[in-house]
C-alpha cells in the first residue's frame, strides 16, 4: 500500500447545492474534482498544459517586450484585482508597430480549482480565461493573444487590472505564479510581404478602433470588473456617451458562466425536477442566450459557445490538453453601426445584458469599439429598418419518473439596416444574425445516465454600400456542436464509477468579398475525449482521461493543421502541419484589410 500509492482524488463540493440526503446523480456534473497525484511525482518535472491553436502569424521582426505584471495570485478570493501600470513602450529602437501579442504565462503547484479570470486595461476586456489545475510536480502553461485591436488603448498610459479569485489552505495548496507581458512587433523594414498586407500601426492606416468604451463595472468593487448576471430577470446596464464623429461601432462581447449553469447545456426542465422531487438540481432546461439592448432594443444575441473549464466533467479529460477554448475564451462581434444615428446626438445612453433562462451565474462585460472620422467633428446617421422576432421555442418532452427524452429546438434573427454619412461617404450597413439551436437530452438508469446532444448555429452577415454602390461583405458560419454522455453505475459500498465521453467541436467558415474579389477561411476544431472514475466516499480511487484533438485551419496562404492526442497526461502522437494544400493568392488575415476598408477589427 504504501509503496504503490493510487491515484487520490479529492471529491468536493463547492456549495451544498442540495441536501446530502437526496444527492441526485445529475448533481455529480457539478462537483468540483481535485486530484492529487503521489508524492514520487515530486521530481518529475512541470507538466506542460496547452490549448491547441493555431500559432498567431507575428512578423518576423523582433518584438519589443514589457513585462506589465508579476504576481502570485493566493488570498485574492473576493477581493480587489491585482493592478499595474501600463505605459507605452518608449525603449524600443522602432515605434512602428504592425502587432501587439498578449502573453500570459503562468505555474502552479500542488492542488488548486479551476479559477477563472479576467483581465482588463482600463475596463476594456483583453482576456477572458480558466487556470489550469496543478499537480504535485508542477504545471506551467501559457496564453498567446494578438491583442492588435486594442492599439489605441495601448498608446497611453492604463491601468491593467487582473482578477484572479484564487484560496489557499491544507488541502488547496496551489498558488498561480503568474506574468503577464505585451510584445510589440515592429512592422518589417521592406514593405515585403507583411506590411505590404498589413501596414503598420502608425501610418494612420490602420483598422483597429480609433476609442473602445468600456462596458464593464466601475471600480472601486470587490471582484472582478465583470457584471454579474443572477436569473433570467436580471438585466444589468451600463451608461455611456459617444463622440459625434463616429462612423462605425462593434460591440465586443464577453461571456462564461459558472455554478448553477456551468453545464447548462445539460439542465433537465423544471417540469422534470418537480416531478421527480429534485429540489436542489439546477433547472430552466438547457437553452441560454445573452440578450444585448441598447436603450431597451434588442441590438444582437450571444450563443455562446460550450466551453468546459478544467476542471469540467472529468478533470483527467483536460490534461494537459485543455478543453477548447478554455484559456482563452471566445469573445463575441455585435455591429452596432446601424444605431449609430440613435446615438450621435452627444447624449448618454444604455448597453444592457440579460441571459434568457438564467441560472446563478453569469460574468459579461463588453468593449465598445468606435472608429472617429478625423475629418469632420460631426458625423449624422439614421437607423432605417430593424427586425427583432421573439424566440421560436419548441421542447418536445416525454418521461417517465427519472428516465426520458427531451428535444428542444430555439431559432432567432436579428436584423438591422442604418446609413452613416461621415467624410468616406454616406455609407449604409447591414447586420443580420440568424441563430438556431437543437438538444436532445436522454435520461436514463434512473436518471444516472443522462445524454445530450446540442448544435448551435450562429451566423453574421454583414453588408456596406457605399457611395459607389459597392457592397462588401463579411459573413462568418458558426456551428458549435457538443456531445455529452454520463453515467454514474452504483457499485455498492458507497463506491460508484463515473463514466464520461465527450465530443466538443468549434466549426467556422468565414467570407469576405468585396465585388469579384474573395476571401475564405475555414476552421474545424474537434475534440474527442473519454474518461472513468472509481469513486469511494468522496475519494476517487483511480481514473483515466484520454483525449484526441484535430484542428485544421484553411486561411488562403496560410494553413495549420494538428492531430494529437493524450492519455493520463501523457502525449501519445502530435502531428503539425502548416503548408496549404493549393496555391493562394492572399491569406485571410492579410487580405481582409483590402477588401474591408472601414476598419476590420471585426468576426
Ligand atoms: C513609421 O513608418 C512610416 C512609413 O511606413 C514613416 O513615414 C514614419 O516616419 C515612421 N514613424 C516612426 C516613428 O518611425
Ligand atoms: C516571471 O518573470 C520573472 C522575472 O523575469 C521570472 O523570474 C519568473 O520565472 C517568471 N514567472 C513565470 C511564471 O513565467
Ligand atoms: C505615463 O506614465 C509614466 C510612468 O509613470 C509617466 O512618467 C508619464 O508622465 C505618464 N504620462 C502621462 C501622459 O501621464
Ligand atoms: C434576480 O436577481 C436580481 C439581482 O440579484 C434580484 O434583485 C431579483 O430579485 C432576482 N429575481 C428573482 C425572481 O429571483
Ligand atoms: C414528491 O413529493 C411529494 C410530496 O412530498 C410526494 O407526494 C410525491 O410522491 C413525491 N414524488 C416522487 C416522485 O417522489
Ligand atoms: C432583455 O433585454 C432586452 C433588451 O434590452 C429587453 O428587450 C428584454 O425585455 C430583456 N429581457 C428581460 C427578461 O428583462
Ligand atoms: C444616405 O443614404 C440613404 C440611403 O440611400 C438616404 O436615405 C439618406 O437620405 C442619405 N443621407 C444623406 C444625409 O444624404
Ligand atoms: C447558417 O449557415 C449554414 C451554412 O450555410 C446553414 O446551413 C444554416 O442553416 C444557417 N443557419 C442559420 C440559423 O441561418
Ligand atoms: C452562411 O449562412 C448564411 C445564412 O445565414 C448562408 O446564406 C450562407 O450560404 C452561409 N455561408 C457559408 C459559407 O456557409
Ligand atoms: C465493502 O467494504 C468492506 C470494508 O472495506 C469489505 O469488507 C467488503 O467486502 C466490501 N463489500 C463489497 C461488496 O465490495
Ligand atoms: C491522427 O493521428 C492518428 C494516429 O497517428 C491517426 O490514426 C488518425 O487517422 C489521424 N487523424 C487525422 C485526421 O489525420
Ligand atoms: C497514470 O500515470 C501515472 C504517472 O504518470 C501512473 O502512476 C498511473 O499509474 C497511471 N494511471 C493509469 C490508470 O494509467
Amino acid at each position: 500500500m504504501a509503496s504503490v500509492l493510487p491515484l487520490l482524488l479529492f471529491f468536493l463540493l463547492l456549495q451544498p447545492l442540495f441536501s446530502t440526503a437526496n444527492v441526485h446523480k445529475l448533481n455529480q456534473l457539478r462537483s468540483e474534482l481535485i486530484i492529487s497525484q503521489p508524492t514520487s511525482l515530486n521530481d518529475t518535472p512541470p507538466t506542460l498544459y496547452f490549448e491547441v491553436t493555431k500559432p498567431i502569424p507575428v512578423p518576423k521582426t523582433k518584438p519589443c517586450s514589457q513585462l506589465i505584471l508579476q504576481h502570485d495570485f493566493a488570498y485574492t478570493y473576493g477581493k480587489a484585482p491585482v493592478f499595474a501600470n501600463y505605459t507605452p513602450p518608449s525603449n524600443c529602437p522602432s515605434q512602428n508597430f504592425s502587432m501587439v501579442v498578449l502573453e500570459w504565462k503562468a505555474t502552479s503547484k500542488g492542488r488548486q480549482f479551476d479559477r477563472i479570470f479576467g483581465v482588463w486595461l482600463s475596463g476594456v476586456e483583453l482576456l477572458r480565461s480558466c487556470t489550469a489545475e496543478p499537480r504535485t510536480n508542477g504545471i506551467v502553461w501559457s496564453v498567446e493573444k494578438d491583442i492588435t485591436r486594442y492599439y489605441s488603448l495601448l498608446q497611453k498610459n492604463q491601468t491593467l487590472a487582473v482578477y484572479l479569485g484564487n484560496l489557499i489552505d491544507k488541502t488547496y495548496t496551489g498558488i498561480y505564479h503568474v506574468n503577464i507581458s505585451f510584445h510589440f512587433y515592429p512592422a518589417e523594414a521592406s514593405l515585403s510581404s507583411y506590411e505590404q498586407h498589413f501596414g503598420n500601426l502608425a501610418s494612420g492606416y490602420h483598422s483597429w478602433a480609433d476609442l473602445i468604451l468600456p462596458i464593464s463595472r466601475n471600480l472601486p468593487l470587490n471582484d472582478g470588473l465583470w457584471f454579474e448576471i443572477e436569473n433570467s430577470t436580471d438585466t444589468v446596464l451600463k451608461e455611456f456617451e459617444i463622440p459625434q464623429n463616429a462612423y462605425r461601432a462593434v460591440l465586443e462581447v464577453y461571456v462564461s458562466f459558472h455554478e448553477n449553469d456551468e453545464f447548462w447545456y445539460s439542465n433537465p426542465t423544471n417540469e422534470y425536477i418537480a416531478a421527480n422531487n429534485l429540489s436542489g438540481t439546477p433547472g430552466n432546461g438547457p437553452f441560454r442566450e445573452v440578450v444585448v439592448g441598447l436603450d431597451g432594443v434588442v441590438v444582437g444575441a450571444v450563443w455562446p459557445y460550450t466551453v468546459i473549464y478544467t476542471g469540467g466533467v472529468n478533470p483527467l479529460l483536460w490534461r494537459p490538453i485543455t478543453g477548447i477554448g478554455s484559456f482563452d475564451l471566445p469573445s463575441y462581434d455585435i455591429e452596432i453601426t446601424p444605431f449609430l444615428g440613435n446615438i450621435l446626438d452627444g447624449k448618454s445612453h444604455k448597453i444592457g445584458f440579460n441571459v434568457t433562462n438564467a441560472l446563478n451565474v453569469w460574468y459579461i462585460d463588453a468593449n465598445l469599439h468606435i472608429w472617429l472620422d478625423k475629418q469632420s467633428i460631426r458625423t449624422e446617421g439614421q437607423l432605417v429598418k430593424h427586425t427583432s422576432l421573439p424566440l421560436v421555442v419548441s421542447l418536445v418532452s416525454d418521461f417517465k419518473g427519472l428516465d426520458g427524452t427531451f428535444l428542444t429546438k430555439v431559432s432567432r434573427s436579428v436584423s438591422s439596416v442604418g446609413w452613416v454619412k461621415s467624410s468616406n461617404g454616406n455609407i449604409t450597413t447591414q447586420s443580420i444574425q440568424d441563430f438556431s439551436y437543437s438538444n436532445t437530452m436522454v435520461m436514463g438508469n434512473d436518471g444516472d445516465m443522462q445524454k445530450v446532444n446540442q448544435n448551435i448555429h450562429f451566423n453574421d452577415t454583414i453588408h456596406i454600400n457605399t457611395p459607389t454602390s459597392y457592397v462588401h461583405s463579411l459573413i462568418s458560419n458558426k456551428t458549435f456542436p457538443l456531445y455529452l454522455y454520463t453515467d454514474f453505475l452504483e457499485q455498492g459500498n458507497k463506491t460508484y464509477l463515473s463514466v464520461a465521453n465527450v465530443d466538443l467541436g468549434f466549426i467556422e467558415k468565414k467570407t469576405a468579398s468585396a465585388g469579384s474579389s474573395l476571401l475564405k477561411s475555414s476552421l474545424r476544431n474537434l475534440q474527442n475525449a473519454d474518461g472513468n472514475m472509481v469513486v469511494k466516499n468522496n475519494l476517487v480511487v483511480s481514473g483515466v482521461g484520454n483525449t484526441q484533438q484535430v484542428y485544421r485551419y484553411h486561411g488562403g496562404k496560410f494553413c495549420y493543421f494538428r492531430n494529437v492526442s493524450s492519455s493520463n497526461y501523457t502525449i501519445l502522437y502530435d502531428e503539425v502541419e502548416n503548408t496549404c494544400d493549393k496555391k493562394a493568392k492572399s491569406s485571410w488575415d492579410f487580405g481582409l484589410r483590402r477588401l474591408w476598408p472601414f476598419g476590420t477589427g471585426i468576426i
